[in-house]
């Protein structure tokens, strides 16, 4: 055998460089860093307010005060990016979600607020209807159909309302078609040539975003399901139709959502396009990862670490997650 295989057995033995610590942090081929982090919080009206979300243990939402304490937290952490999403009042909400552009709401406040006080400090800012529609839908609807073309001049008005408020980063998460090239030329036309997209560009109708829907008040208002806008879960070749559209249309950066369980979406996505291309670790992944932990079935920290790396493992640049703080934590040391 050793004559025929001359390569093999024992000659090769994978496990010498595993020997050793110093060895298998020399051949590691992935790191994951404090700043592959984005942090997605919740914010809620109030003062002095931090109400925990039931399906997501460890998160709370934060009125605007204390989502400035969050800010200096990922400062001091060196978290590059946070990602505020709204819980509204259900009496500001109705049918065509027309508090998404009120410059007074809860986003614009905290984003005016947090770019004030901590202006290095990276913020992106969701784009879609649905924590401000009553029935919960990203777009428009019209009886049970969700409009496309009539919903992307909303959807621009929101973004070009939040880059006025200041943020950095816009994030359409609505999965209507056209609606990159849409908010790129918008948010030109209104003298924000620099604030950059990254485009939740393979986004799947998933049962994953369950727990995020109760944190942001949208889960008892939904009527009906996402599948007419949001990608069937089968699929992967159409992922990458979707990217290269996006990015042709002007994305900056692309997003893959939900993660752990599209991680070959990623890969193919990174190998393909070669652009900076995030995961979405979404708010169903991190409550399993949460339940069992606090069942004692496992090991948080080394599961949230693990789940992180392997994001970096499968080509991502970053990844969004409500690990973010404590991860940071733990890489700190
Ligand atoms: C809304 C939006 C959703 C998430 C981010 N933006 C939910 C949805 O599409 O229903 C999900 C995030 C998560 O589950 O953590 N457009």
């Amino acid at each position: 055998m050793s004559e025929l295989q001359p390569g093999r057995f024992p000659a090769i033995r994978m496990r010498r460089n595993r020997r050793t610590d110093w060895s298998r942090r020399l051949v590691r081929e992935s790191t994951l860093s404090t700043d592959d982090l984005i942090w997605p919080i919740f914010i809620v009206d109030g003062n002095n307010v931090r109400q925990g979300v039931e399906a997501m243990p460890g998160v709370e939402r934060l009125s605007v005060d204390q989502a400035l304490r969050a800010a200096e937290e990922a400062c001091e952490l060196g978290i590059p990016c946070i990602a505020p999403f709204p819980y509204t009042d259900p009496a500001l909400k109705n049918a065509q979600g027309t508090q998404a552009l009120n410059p007074e709401n809860l986003i614009c406040s905290a984003v005016r607020k947090i770019k004030a006080e901590f202006p290095d400090l990276g913020i992106m800012t969701d784009v879609a209807l649905d924590p401000y529609t009553d029935h919960g839908h990203d777009g428009l609807l019209d009886g049970d159909t969700i409009l496309n073309d009539e919903t992307l001049d909303v959807l621009c008005a929101q973004a070009v309302v939040q880059a006025e408020a200041g943020c950095d980063v816009v994030a359409p998460s609505d999965m209507m078609d056209g609606r990159i090239g849409a908010i790129r030329s918008a948010l030109d036309g209104a003298g924000h040539k620099d604030v950059q997209i990254m485009a939740y560009a393979a986004k799947y109708a998933s049962a994953f975003y369950g727990p995020f829907r109760d944190a942001v008040g949208s889960k008892s208002a939904l009527r009906g399901d996402k599948r007419s806008y949001q990608m069937d879960p089968g699929n992967s070749d159409e992922a990458l139709r979707e990217v290269a559209l996006d990015l042709d249309e002007g994305a900056d950066m692309v997003m893959v959502k939900p993660g752990m369980p599209y991680l070959d979406i990623c890969r193919r996505v990174k190998d393909a396009f070669g652009a900076p291309t995030f995961a979405y670790q979404v708010s169903g992944e991190y409550s399993m990862i949460q339940a069992a932990a606090r069942n004692g079935w496992l090991d948080l920290d080394r599961c949230m670490l693990e789940s992180l790396a392997a994001f970096k493992r499968a080509g991502c640049n970053g990844v969004l997650s409500y690990f973010a703080p404590l991860a940071a934590r733990k890489i700190r040391g």
